[in-house]
């Protein structure tokens, strides 16, 4: 008979505590801190449900995200703010910027778009690229907080790309924006659904787009989010870390069936992963046209 005992490798942390008694000390943190984390995430869903119905942002919001002046996306600001695109890396990179202009690039050679507003631009690092690329189109950058031109202080800026600080849905309703092109990425998100629905009616552009992030949706668990099964009157929930719990929350919309309802031809809706980036979601890709 093998008398060799067999060693039985515990999961990393239950190492810690030695014994029977150690292990179900483990077992009991491991499914409290699964427990916070599960009733966590309902008190984050209840905050979301209740302003789903937001038709816009009021002045507490407004400052609320304001107060947010330096946004850490996937690693420090810095890192974004000098991440000026070039042709070889929109060509060779799939990101989230350059998934964006690759499918910008045939529309505004097309000649039609005049003047491009970007939404919720930030560190415009799109806007700076496309304003080298097409100097006879205006472009602008549109964004709640007031210190754009410290976020854009190292892209290059070119004499038909400019910068504007404000509440977007104001700024269209009070037409002191307007543009026949108005791109939206990682912002759209932000906004309830019947605030969408006042933007598309406020912007009245020929063309849309939108790029946002496409995890699961947290109320209705599937494997696989599809934007055309989201109930288009009532939007659904994301997080945007895909494999672990504890992301920021957002909004999830129909947009074909959004942009449908006032008027638009959806020419273009994906979900495209980002493959240097496994742990976010894949992103939906949206270009509608007025028909
Ligand atoms: C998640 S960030 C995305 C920034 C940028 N588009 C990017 O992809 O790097 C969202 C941005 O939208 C801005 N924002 C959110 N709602 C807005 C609104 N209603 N009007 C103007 N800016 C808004 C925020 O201040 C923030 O800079």
């Amino acid at each position: 008979m093998n008398s060799r005992k067999t060693r039985v490798k515990l999961p990393f942390g239950a190492r810690w505590f030695h014994g029977r008694r150690g292990l179900a000390i483990w077992l009991r943190l491991r499914i409290g801190a699964f427990c916070l984390n599960a009733i966590e995430r309902y008190k984050d869903l209840e905050a979301y449900r209740r302003t789903a119905e937001r038709p816009r942002l009021d002045e507490k919001a407004i400052e609320a995200l304001k107060s947010d002046q330096v946004l850490e996306v996937d690693g420090t600001w810095e890192r974004r703010s000098s991440a000026q695109l070039t042709d070889e890396i929109v060509r060779s990179n799939p990101d989230i910027y350059t998934q964006s202009v690759q499918r910008l690039i045939p529309l505004l050679e097309e000649g039609r778009v005049k003047c491009t507003i970007n939404v919720g631009a930030r560190v415009d690092v799109i806007l700076s690229f496309l304003a080298k690329k097409f100097p006879h189109v205006a472009f602008v950058s549109v964004d709640i907080q007031d210190n754009l031109d410290w976020h854009n202080q190292n892209l290059e800026r070119s004499a038909n790309w400019r910068l504007v600080s404000g509440y977007a849905l104001d700024l269209f309703e009070r037409k002191e924006i307007a543009g026949d092109l108005v791109i939206f990425t990682s912002t759209a998100n932000l906004m309830t659904n019947t605030e969408l629905h006042s933007y598309v009616e406020a912007m009245n552009a020929q063309y849309l787009f939108f790029n946002e992030p496409l995890p699961p949706p947290l109320t209705r668990p599937s494997l696989l989010a599809n934007p055309d099964t989201i109930d288009p009157r009532h939007s659904d929930v994301g997080s945007d870390e895909a494999t672990r719990p504890g992301g920021k929350l957002f909004y999830l919309h129909n947009y074909r069936s959004i942009l449908e309802d006032h008027g638009y031809k959806v020419h273009i809706s994906e979900v495209v992963p980002l493959p240097q980036r496994p742990k976010k979601p894949p992103r939906h890709i949206v270009l509608a046209e007025k028909a």
